[in-house]
């Protein structure tokens, strides 16, 4: 049996693994942006001026997004009008009108290559594909205007657990807070409407936006498939993290 000493090392070395994948994330995008190795230390300083900046008041709060949005801010209209909603965003079961979309945002490779496996490209294959009986994918909708989708993928009833997926379309529609919002409605009804136990998540080791955005949701690195997908021709680790409803209602009741 698992001690608390053992479990709080266990995660606390989860935590460190998890910051060291995100560094080298990190790195990669600077190699990307052609940022040279020796430039590679100036960004290191750069990172230290601004901790020295911060002057002690680095926000701990923004490790969590319990710090935003609880359990009671969703507004619960499931059993009335299958549709969730916290703030500007709501999600709802997907529509005939919602592939197309997804087909269209999909042909970007930027979106596309964030999956891992991939979607199906056309609108004919989504159309099948979102609404298989192992899937449950829903539109996500910000201030009225569909923004993208998120959804369930392996749905396995036996120990309650499924994949989660999102995509916001749009990419002017990132980094507005579309995402997180999302997921955390996706999460309510995971575990509050459904009562899933497990939610986990794969993704790219580059995608450091979505790496962070889980962790803020009490996922932790379950593991890294070491140079699972190929993308542009260059091998790539997937990253698999997961959260059990305990952890999540503990954190945003
Ligand atoms: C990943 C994705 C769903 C996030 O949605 P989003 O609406 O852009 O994200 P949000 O604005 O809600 O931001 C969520 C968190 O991402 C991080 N983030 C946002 N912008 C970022 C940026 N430019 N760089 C790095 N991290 C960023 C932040 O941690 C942010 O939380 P914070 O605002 O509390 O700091 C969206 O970028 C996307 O669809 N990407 C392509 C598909 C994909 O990668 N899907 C995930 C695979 S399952």
């Amino acid at each position: 049996m698992t001690t608390h000493a053992e479990s709080k090392t266990v995660s606390d070395e989860q935590r460190a693994q998890m910051l060291k994948l995100v560094t080298r994330s990190f790195y990669k995008e600077l190699v990307n942006y052609g940022v040279t190795q020796a430039q590679v230390l100036s960004v290191a300083g750069h990172l230290l001026d601004n901790v020295m900046q911060a002057n002690g008041e680095t926000k701990d709060d923004r490790s969590c997004h319990s710090q935003f949005f609880k359990i009671p801010d969703v507004i619960d209209s499931w059993g009335a009008k299958k549709r969730l909603a916290v703030h500007d965003v709501s999600i709802l079961p997907i529509d005939a009108s919602v592939p197309g979309h997804v087909a269209a945002w999909l042909r970007s490779p930027s979106a596309q290559e964030s999956f891992y496996p991939r979607f199906p490209q056309t609108e004919q294959e989504l159309s099948r594909y979102l609404v298989a009986p192992t899937r449950e994918y829903f539109a996500i909708r910000y201030k009225d205007e569909l923004a993208g989708i998120i959804g369930a993928e392996s749905i396995d009833l036996g120990p309650a657990k499924l994949e989660m997926r999102k995509l916001v379309g749009d990419a002017d529609m990132r980094g507005k807070g579309i995402g997180k919002r999302a997921t955390f409605l996706f999460l309510y009804y995971a575990f509050m409407v459904r009562k899933f136990n497990k939610v986990y998540v794969y993704s790219m080791d580059t995608n450091i936006r979505n790496l962070q955005l889980n962790a803020r949701f009490g996922f932790e690195l379950e593991g890294i498939l070491l140079e699972e997908a190929v993308v542009r021709d260059e091998r790539r680790d997937v990253v698999r993290m997961g959260l059990c409803e305990p952890t999540w209602v503990k954190l945003f009741s």
